[in-house]
């Protein structure tokens, strides 16, 4: 599913903003080395944009990017134009930060970095601890291994990131869909307790970065998984563990989701704990929406517009972020992950795979603005 052909290309084009000098400096470089692109508004802030919209409503909106579809100029353009959030889709995940014991790789997530600090883009690190799109070789270690590797893994990650990352999806995906610690998950074999050990291993290494734990199917106010993640980070919060929010990632299966009302009230649960509300990850799928395909969109944009209201509705919550930047970008657009959602295409993203602003959009926009 990962794209890695053509990164020679991408090393080329990612010169235009300043990787290269990035790549070599070894690490995250002081802003004054990142070069303009010179043409571009620098904050795209201005105009009739999501991010000014989203400014004005003291919200965040993101995307979710990778660096391999860098080499069109209109994907940079239009993500800087639109989205005053980034999160690495892939490229902060463990099998690509440190694919064997010890060894390092933040080139990615480095590009990415310094391409949201020349643009004003906030970047949402994801994900430190998760089971899944893990490095091969954790898979192997147990016990006390497995806990000094989380451990090291989270240190150095955050430590390299500190300054740069705004916040950190600490743990991602704890839960089954019962509430219990997932089974296909090594790091459940060390207790409910790595979580909290997590938790501050990140604190102490970026002491500035909001730390959030992340996670699907919470959306519902009081679902066997809602409620399980509410009393973990309820007693987190009560150990004095270091958290700061909550993470939905409103992966829509239009199919069965919950009212925009009930989201409302599963928000402000969250928020009586004193934590930052975010969607992380949305999308919505339009593949099992009945009707024509202007129907579809239509119905899309109802949705996401729930959604954003909701937020808006909730003072905790601070952003929103879309899994993509358009349709052609999605991971919905692999048909293994598609699957998921039943028969696509599933078209789940505020822009066509021409980067023209779809029904979606609007609702978005009118949403941000109170409408
Ligand atoms: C997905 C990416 O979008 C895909 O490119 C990758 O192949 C698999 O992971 N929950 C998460 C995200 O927290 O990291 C996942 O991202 C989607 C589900």
């Amino acid at each position: 599913m990962l794209r890695r052909s053509g990164w020679a290309r991408i090393g080329r084009n990612f010169g235009q903003f300043g990787a290269i000098a990035l790549l070599l400096s070894g690490g995250c470089v002081p802003r004054e080395s990142i070069s303009s692109t010179g043409s571009e508004t620098p904050s795209g802030a201005d105009g009739d944009t999501l991010r000014a919209a989203a400014a004005e409503a003291q919200r965040f909106i993101g995307a979710a990017a990778a660096t391999w579809f860098f080499e069109n100029p209109e994907y940079p353009r239009v993500l800087a134009r639109e989205f005053d959030s980034l999160t690495p889709e892939n490229e902060m995940k463990w099998y690509a930060i440190e694919p064997e014991a010890g060894r390092f790789t933040f080139e990615g997530g480095d590009k990415l970095v310094a391409f949201a600090e020349e643009h004003g883009m906030r970047l949402r690190g994801h994900t430190l601890v998760w089971h899944s799109q893990l490095a091969p070789w954790v898979k192997d270690l147990t016990g006390d291994a497995l806990r000094a590797a989380m451990l090291r893994h989270v240190t150095e990650t955050a430590k390299h990131y500190s300054g740069h990352v705004k916040q950190w999806d600490v743990v991602n995906e704890a839960f089954d869909n019962a509430g219990q610690l997932r089974a296909d998950s090594p790091f459940s074999a060390l207790g409910v307790g790595y979580i909290a050990e997590a938790f501050r291993a990140a604190r102490a290494a970026d002491p500035a970065a909001e730390l959030f734990y992340n996670d699907y199917d919470i959306e519902a106010p009081t679902s066997p998984k809602t409620n399980a993640t509410f009393e973990l980070l309820k007693g987190l919060k009560e150990a004095g563990v270091p958290l700061d929010g909550v993470g939905l990632q409103m992966h829509i299966d239009p199919r069965a989701w919950p009212s925009a009302d009930d989201m409302r009230q599963t928000f402000e649960r969250f928020a009586t704990l004193g934590l930052h509300v975010e969607i992380t990850e949305m999308d919505v799928p339009v593949g099992e929406i009945p009707g024509t395909a202007a129907e579809k969109l239509a119905a899309q944009s109802e949705l996401a517009r729930g959604v954003v209201r909701a937020c808006m509705s909730v003072p905790a919550c601070t952003g929103i972020t879309f899994w993509g930047l358009t349709d052609r970008h999605s991971w919905l657009s692999n048909a293994e992950w598609a699957k998921l959602r039943g028969n696509g295409p599933h078209l789940p993203l505020l822009l066509d795979e021409q980067y023209g602003k779809k029904p979606v959009y609007a609702g978005v926009l009118a949403a941000l603005r109170g409408k």
